[in-house]
């Protein structure tokens, strides 16, 4: 970009995604501002409008969201101020200023009764009250939508900064014969440095509206531990079970595979495959 812009990345400093925004926006020369939670009081719209005008910001990336699928679950109310009170109140802000809101959703919003990836225009049925929540933040920004607006559904990401299923395993694996993992699950797994390179394509394309980004291909979780084991050189069984044998307490899809054929129209980008870019995390990143 000739003129890259002023980001604020709500999340960037301690987010999983958030961090790598942070990273790539640097990188390419972007101006960003991170600030964590005890920085920025995302509920006072008066403190972020005026954070936006001091800072001359010209997009806001909110990763902020109550990510704790299971904990949802009992946390109702916290999940739903944070995925749909909050974009509501950045939406509002964003276009006040005539500035760009990237907010990204998820995989979840969908029930998985498909068995081929889901499009943008999909029939959404989420079975959980994360998925419920993401949704109505969706809604909410689709409801009075303008042309900077983008939102991104994404999926099961992995990446460098935070606590993720990948380095989980890898973890466990480390001290482990054996590891039972769910397979009847099969999603998009999904590195956060290519996220945020492949964001940055669709805002160059001038892309607005709703958008599906993962890399590509498909896994269930106990393909993606094996991958990752097999990957770091490791040496431990992983067991496939069922998710009836590995009780939640939010239900997942059994399928959530997205179809990002939208995104690959508007900037001509196929993401890599998954498994491509385990090996940067696992070998570089993690
Ligand atoms: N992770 C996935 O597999 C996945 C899959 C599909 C979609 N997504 C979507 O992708 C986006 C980014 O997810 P992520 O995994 O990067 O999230 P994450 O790692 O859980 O980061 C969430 C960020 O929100 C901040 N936050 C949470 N509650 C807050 C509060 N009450 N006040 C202020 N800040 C708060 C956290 O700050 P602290 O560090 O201070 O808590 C952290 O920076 C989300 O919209 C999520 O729904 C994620």
């Amino acid at each position: 970009m000739n003129n890259p812009g002023r980001a604020l990345v709500l999340g960037g400093k301690t987010g999983l995604l958030g961090q790598a925004l942070t990273t790539v926006l640097t990188d390419e020369n972007w101006t960003v501002f991170a600030p964590g939670r005890e920085d920025l009081s995302l509920f006072d719209p008066e403190e972020i409008a005026s954070f936006v005008d001091k800072n001359e910001i010209s997009h806001i990336f909110n990763t902020v969201a109550y990510t704790k699928v299971d904990q949802a679950e009992d946390e109702r109310n916290l999940a739903y101020e944070l995925n749909k009170k909050l974009p509501t109140l950045l939406g509002n802000i964003a276009r006040e200023k005539d500035i760009y809101l990237i907010h990204y959703s998820t995989d979840f919003v969908f029930d998985g009764q498909k068995n081929t990836p889901y499009t943008t225009k999909d029939k959404t049925n989420p079975l959980s009250v994360y998925g419920q929540s993401k949704l109505e933040g969706e809604k909410s920004l689709l409801d009075n939508p303008w042309n900077k607006l983008i939102i991104i559904r994404t999926a099961w990401l992995f990446g460098p900064g935070r606590s993720n299923f990948v380095a989980k395993i890898l973890d466990l694996a480390k001290n482990r014969e054996a590891l039972n993992v769910v397979h009847d699950q099969v999603g998009s797994p999904t590195y956060t440095l290519d996220l945020a390179k492949y964001s940055l394509e669709l805002i160059k394309s001038a892309g607005h509206g709703l958008y599906h980004l993962t890399n590509s291909g498909q896994a269930s979780w106990c393909e993606l531990a094996s991958e990752a084991i097999k990957c770091a050189g490791l040496h431990c069984r992983v067991n496939p079970i069922t998710s009836s044998e590995y009780p939640q307490k939010a239900v997942r899809p059994p399928y959530s595979v997205l179809d990002c054929s939208k995104f690959t129209e508007i900037t001509g980008i196929k993401p890599r495959s998954w498994i491509q870019a385990l090996r940067d995390y696992i070998f570089r990143d993690s």
